[in-house]
C-alpha cells in the first residue's frame, strides 16, 4: 500500500493516521473518540479485547459520518479455532455496524495449523462481505508466511508494535516484498527514554513541533499507517496535527538510526 492508497486495490482507503482505542474504557472512550472524529481523524481501531466496541459504535452513530467516510478496525484474539463467526457477529452489533473495514486475527495462536485454521474462518468473513478486508497482527515475517502456504491467501495487514527504537529496516522490507500493509501500533511508547531521546526533542525544536508529532510523523514518511490513542483532547489535536509536519531527510535518517537493527553489534 502507499500512504492513503487503498489496503486492497479497489477496497476503501486506510487513511494513514488513526486513532488508537486500546485502555479507553465507557464514557471517556466515547467523548475520546467523538473528539477524535470532530478532530478529522477517519480511521479507528479498536478489538474486541479492549472492550470498547460500544462506545466506539456510539460515537460513530451519534457523529453520523457516512459509513464510507470513517475506516473501522476490530481485531478478535482466541485460543482455539471454531468462534470467529459469532465473535465477528458480536462485534458488529457493539459497533453497529453491517461490516469493518479491517478485521484482524489479533495475536497467532501457537500451533500452526490451528493458526491457519482461524485466518481460514477471517477468509470466510471477507467472503461473506462482513469484513471489507481481513489481516492480522503480531505475526512474524515467517507465521505470515505459513498462513499463507497453508490457505493461498496473504493477509492485507499485519500490525506490528513500531516506534523508533524498534524500526528494523528489513522487517519494513518484508512486508513490502509480500506487498502486506505493515501498520504500526504503540507509536508514541518505545522504550526509555521514549519521546524524550534528546535527537527527537531538538527535530522537535527545529520544526516548533512536539516530540510526540516528531515520532509520528517519521512512522507516517516510512508510509506506515499510525494509530495513537489519546484521552486528552489537547493531545488528540496535537496527535492529528502530526500529518501537518514535513520533516527532512536528514530528520529521517536520523531517528531511523535509534532503531534496533542500527544498535545491533
Ligand atoms: N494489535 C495490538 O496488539 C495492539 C497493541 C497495542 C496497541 N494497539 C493499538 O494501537 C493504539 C496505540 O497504541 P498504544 O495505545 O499502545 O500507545 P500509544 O498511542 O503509542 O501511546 C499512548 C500513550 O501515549 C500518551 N500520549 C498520547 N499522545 C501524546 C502526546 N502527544 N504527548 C505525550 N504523550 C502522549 C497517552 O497518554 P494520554 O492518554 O494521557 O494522552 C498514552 O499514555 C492502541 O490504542 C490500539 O488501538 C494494538
Amino acid at each position: 500500500m502507499t500512504q492513503g492508497n487503498a489496503v486492497v486495490a479497489g477496497r476503501p482507503m486506510m487513511p494513514p493516521l488513526g486513532f488508537g482505542t486500546w485502555q479507553l474504557k465507557g464514557d471517556d472512550a466515547y467523548r475520546a473518540v467523538s473528539l477524535a472524529l470532530e478532530a478529522g481523524y477517519r480511521h479507528l481501531d479498536t478489538a474486541t479485547l479492549y472492550g470498547n466496541e460500544d462506545a466506539v459504535g456510539k460515537a460513530l452513530a451519534v457523529g453520523g459520518l457516512p459509513r464510507d467516510e470513517v475506516f473501522v478496525t476490530t481485531k478478535f484474539a482466541q485460543r482455539s479455532p471454531g468462534r470467529e463467526p459469532e465473535a465477528l457477529a458480536r462485534s458488529l452489533d457493539r459497533l453497529g455496524l453491517e461490516r469493518v473495514d479491517l478485521w484482524l486475527l489479533h495475536y497467532p495462536l501457537k500451533d500452526p495449523g490451528e493458526n491457519a485454521a482461524v485466518w481460514d474462518a477471517f477468509l470466510a468473513a471477507a467472503d461473506e462481505g462482513l469484513a471489507t478486508d481481513v489481516g492480522v497482527s503480531n505475526h512474524s515475517l515467517d507465521q505470515l508466511d505459513a498462513l499463507t502456504a497453508a490457505t493461498g491467501r496473504t493477509p492485507a495487514v499485519n500490525q506490528i508494535r513500531l516506534n523508533p527504537p524498534l524500526y528494523d529496516p528489513a522487517v519494513v522490507e518484508g512486508h513490502h516484498d509480500r506487498q502486506v500493509v505493515l501498520e504500526g501500533h504503540s507509536p508514541l511508547r518505545p522504550r526509555k527514554p521514549g519521546l524524550a531521546h534528546p535527537a527527537v526533542v531538538e527535530i522537535a525544536a527545529a520544526h516548533g513541533a512536539t516530540p510526540a508529532q516528531v515520532v509520528l510523523a517519521w512512522q507516517l514518511a516510512h508510509r506506515i499507517p499510525a494509530i495513537p490513542r489519546s484521552g486528552h483532547p489537547e493531545r488528540i489535536l496535537e496527535n492529528f496535527h502530526a500529518t501537518d509536519l514535513d520533516l527532512t531527510p536528514g530528520d529521517i535518517a536520523r531517528i531511523d538510526a535509534l532503531g534496533k537493527a542500527r544498535t545491533r553489534p
